[in-house]
């Protein structure tokens, strides 16, 4: 309690003695004010969840805005679907974040790399911007393929800069498309400037303690090498939605509009698709509504729009067969 008192004005510190004290409450078995102080805990004020709101941000290094990108949250958690397993580990991700400096002092090492793994539409980029807005972190998305192919002279100034730049900015450092890290040291062969610069990459990654976190994404069109996922503090896979997931993200995402019909009960349809086709899907069959100068949208809508998907879904595996 005396702690409690003492964070006053410090949101972190308020919030990360709360849950102790939650956790403590659970332990001793008293769930009932366990759940009723975790639920008055998160109707409390919102946290600030805009970078904006918190220290003014540290210049990025110059000649990176081509392959680097400041990134503003638009999305929040409640529209982002995830598997159980990947809520707990955020979770505990985020408790950990809170009482980091608590944790070093102790001579404990804190997470903060981390693998996503998934195929496209699944949830990568958009989760990596739902935490750092959680933990109200700049998010920085990083271009691998950009940072490797047309910087080859300077990437490793490149990446010197964007590594001391994560020393001292507390944010979330995001590199999309990781597997042309992988490519790129496959194809090195004999190219020695490609497998310096890929090396010195994998280096920083080694030894970089960001001040909040390194997340790397990977489609994994083929299988990473240990060499490269060894070096995270966690592997959190993204998977396509199953049909229980399906109904979580249609309830998500029809919950504030007007519908005549229970999307839900076409779930069965749609096993096999992505979450951004779902998303699609949804859009798609809402627009026609609006199209139609209709207030509810219909089963139809519904039923042509999955129509839509499959006739693009077609086109687009025959592209890749062309390919
Ligand atoms: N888990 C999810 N919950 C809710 N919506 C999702 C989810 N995953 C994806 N979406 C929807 O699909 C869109 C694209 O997802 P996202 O960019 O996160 O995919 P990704 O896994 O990063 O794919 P890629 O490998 O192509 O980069 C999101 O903006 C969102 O509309
Ligand atoms: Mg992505």
């Amino acid at each position: 309690m005396k702690k409690l008192f003492a964070s006053h004005g410090r949101d972190d510190e308020f919030r990360a003695v709360a849950e102790l004290i939650i956790d403590e409450e659970e332990k001793k078995n008293n769930r009932v004010l366990a759940r009723s102080l975790r639920r008055t805990l998160e109707a409390g004020p919102a946290r600030p969840a805009k970078p904006k709101a918190l220290a003014p941000l540290i210049p990025f290094p110059e000649a990176a805005g081509d392959f680097i990108e400041l990134v503003e949250p638009h999305h929040d958690k409640h529209d982002v679907v995830l598997a159980s397993d990947n809520i707990r580990v955020f979770a505990s991700l985020l408790k950990e974040f809170r009482r980091a400096d608590e944790i070093r002092r102790r001579g404990l090492p804190v997470r903060s790399k981390m693998l996503f793994c998934g195929p496209p539409g699944c949830g990568k980029t958009l989760t990596a911007e739902v935490f750092s807005a959680e933990l109200g972190l700049p998010l920085y998305i990083v271009k691998l393929d950009r940072l490797i192919s047309s910087y080859l002279g300077e990437t490793a100034t490149n990446v010197r800069k964007i590594f001391e730049f994560a020393r001292k900015q507390p944010s979330v450092l995001f590199f999309d498309e990781f597997d042309a890290l992988a490519r790129a040291r496959d194809e090195a062969g004999e190219h020695n400037e490609l497998r310096r610069v890929v090396n010195s990459l994998l280096i920083f990654i080694d030894r970089i303690q960001p001040k909040g976190f390194l997340i790397a994404a990977t489609n994994l069109d083929q299988s990473l090498d240990p060499a490269i996922w060894r070096r995270f503090d966690e592997v959190i896979w993204f998977d396509r939605p199953e049909p229980a997931m399906i109904r979580k993200f249609l309830r998500m995402r029809f919950k504030n509009v007007v519908a005549s019909f229970d999307p839900t009960s076409r779930a069965s349809e749609l096993d096999g698709y992505s979450y951004a086709e779902l998303e699609r899907i949804s859009v798609q069959a809402m627009k026609s509504a609006v199209i139609d100068n209709r207030k509810e949208v219909r089963e139809n809508d519904f039923r042509a729009a999955i129509a839509e998907e499959r006739r693009r879904r077609k086109g687009n595996a025959r592209l890749m067969r062309s390919n």
